[in-house]
């Protein structure tokens, strides 16, 4: 038998293949040894570290054939697929590639149930281990998470916490949402201005844009770049890749406020400006200047040193060009490079750092905007404003992530329910995600060969603290990582109810880990947020 089998565990997400055998169990114990074949280092300090800590098991280095845990690479297997048997001898774990190998550990840890997700075992628990074999691998090898520390922070400790959550549901792609107007996260050693002013604000708006209340009292927030190299570090353990963003030409005010030179400073008093305290689409961009060039050249040559990633993130969403049409400088720039038009000299800027960052062995990634002026090849595209980007991109040769606002944009409400928090955006359920398809019908298979995979976005204007994220994230994160790991069927043939029987085990799992997720019933008294103005969208999913 295949996937029904996979019921009685609750694995999420959905292993390809999981049969299970009758009458006999495994049970690790104090005598457990862990037999870590080459390749294997970064699962077996996962192991030791994590189960070690829930069980209160020493799992020592040994050898053997029993009541062994053996570990090994197998490079028959995908680089991300993993083959795990468990016979009353012990456990058998084979990972294509050291990926492939910790993501089996995540399905292991599953199968010892709620308890082995805590961080110190619970009196009298034994750790046994229901006879299976399980064959499995992902659909796309980018599974993504965006997190928006930018409008409101995320302590360092949050942020690897929150890997920690995207490793247990084999999520590999950490987008890092570092920029923004209402705040700047990351030391730029060259330009200190840019957190020393650009970190923090002096009050912020509390609900949507047209809520009259404010919470008067500072936010703010940075990284060092000791701490960046400390998420990475912690996310590579974790096989997890982390993508940062520096959002340009807009969602530049926090940086303004810090250099006011790089602002449109013929039209605005850019001295003036603050590190803005609400929320919407900020008209205060970059200036087209050589001298913003020159000063982001600076901050990708400080990221590149931070971050390893193929990818490096432009944004170059939501750029109001208002302050270009009436800036003389912005004009001469037109005439001067001879583009049509101010969207002419978005695409110009975007493009710099295109080649900029392909001389470099990088590659660029942006929002569906950066579609607009023409890119080079090998940029790649996140698509956001429905499914329609994506399909441009893919068509145009380009790679793309599908990450379409209606579908799995985690900020917005997961119930029509009144009582739902600081209720914005289109309601999408637990079920919507879970019937969620990122690959756009229409392309054909050549082109779907450019769907690198898909991206829940966690943007958080409302999401004030980890609370608030971890509602707004959980449970939808769990279908999410089935729709981003699992070949599900079509859509419309999706086993929803087989896929809350499953969850029944995972919310057990997400207790264990301490997440603030949306009960099923939903939000507690102190998960709701009453008197805090939203702005809830109607209409159904556009795929629909
Ligand atoms: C976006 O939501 N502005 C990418």
């Amino acid at each position: 038998m295949t996937t029904e089998g996979a019921d009685v565990t609750g694995v999420i997400p959905q292993p390809r293949q999981m049969a299970p055998h009758d009458g006999g169990f495994f049970e690790l114990g104090p005598d457990t040894r862990v037999v870590a074949g080459g390749g294997t280092e970064r699962t077996e300090r996962w192991l030791r570290a994590t189960l070690g800590a829930a069980t209160g098991l020493p799992l020592a280095p040994g050898e053997g054939d029993e009541n062994v845990v053996r570990l090994s690479l197998d490079g028959e297997l995908d680089a991300e697929g993993y083959r795990l048997g468990v016979t009353p001898a012990g456990v058998d774990l084979a990972g294509g590639g050291p990926a492939g190998l910790f993501w089996g550990a995540q399905t292991l840890r599953q199968l010892l149930g709620p308890d082995a997700f805590r961080r110190a075992p619970l009196p009298g628990r034994s750790w046994r281990l229901p006879l299976v074999r399980v064959e499995d691998a992902p659909r796309f090898p980018w599974r993504g998470l965006m997190l928006d520390v930018a409008r409101h922070f995320m302590p360092k400790e949050g942020v690897l916490r929150y890997l920690d959550l995207m490793a247990a549901h084999k999520l590999n792609v950490l987008h890092f949402h570092l920029t923004d107007d209402q705040g700047w996260r990351v030391e730029i050693r060259r330009h200190p201005k840019l957190t020393e002013t650009g970190s923090w604000r002096a009050r912020t708006k509390y609900g949507h844009r047209a809520s009259p209340l404010w919470e008067d009292k500072p936010h703010g927030g940075y990284y060092t770049q000791d701490d960046i190299r400390e998420i990475v570090a912690y996310a590579a353990e974790r096989h997890i890749t982390v993508v940062p963003e520096i959002d340009v030409p807009g969602h530049s005010q926090a940086a303004i406020a810090a250099y006011p030179e790089l602002g449109n400073t013929d039209v605005v008093d850019t001295a003036s400006l603050t590190v803005w305290d609400t929320w919407g689409v900020c008209e205060n961009v970059l200036a087209p200047t050589e001298n913003t060039l020159r000063f982001y050249e600076g901050v990708f040559e400080e990221l590149l040193e931070l971050f390893p990633s193929e990818f490096i993130h432009v944004g170059g969403d939501e750029c109001p060009k208002d302050q270009w049409r009436r800036s003389a400088t912005a004009q001469a720039r037109i005439r001067e490079l001879g583009v049509d038009d101010e969207d002419g000299l978005q695409a110009w800027f975007i493009q710099h750092f295109d080649t900029w960052l392909a001389e470099r062995g990088r590659r660029l990634i942006g929002w569906d905007e950066i579609l607009e002026g023409g890119l080079a090849k090998g940029a790649a595209v996140s698509s956001w404003r429905g499914y329609a980007g994506g399909v441009a991109a893919a068509r145009a040769g380009h790679d793309v992530v599908m990450c379409p606002e209606q579908q799995v944009y985690l900020d917005h409400r997961q119930h029509a329910d009144e009582d739902e928090p600081v209720p914005i955006g289109f309601v999408r359920t637990l079920e919507d995600v879970y019937r969620f398809e990122p690959v756009p019908a229409e392309l054909t298979p050549a082109e779907t060969g450019h769907v690198l995979g898909t991206q829940a976005n966690v943007w958080s204007e409302v999401l004030e603290n980890q609370g608030r994220v971890d509602y707004q994230t959980f449970p939808r994160l769990a279908a999410f990582a089935e729709v981003a790991w699992s070949a599900l069927p079509a859509p419309g043939e999706r086993d929803f109810a087989g896929f809350e029987r499953r969850m029944a085990a995972h919310y057990r799992r997400l207790d264990a880990l301490g997440v603030a997720y949306r009960p099923p019933g939903g939000p507690l008294p102190w998960q709701r947020r009453p008197g805090v103005l939203g702005r809830p969208i109607d209409g159904p999913p556009p795929n629909k």
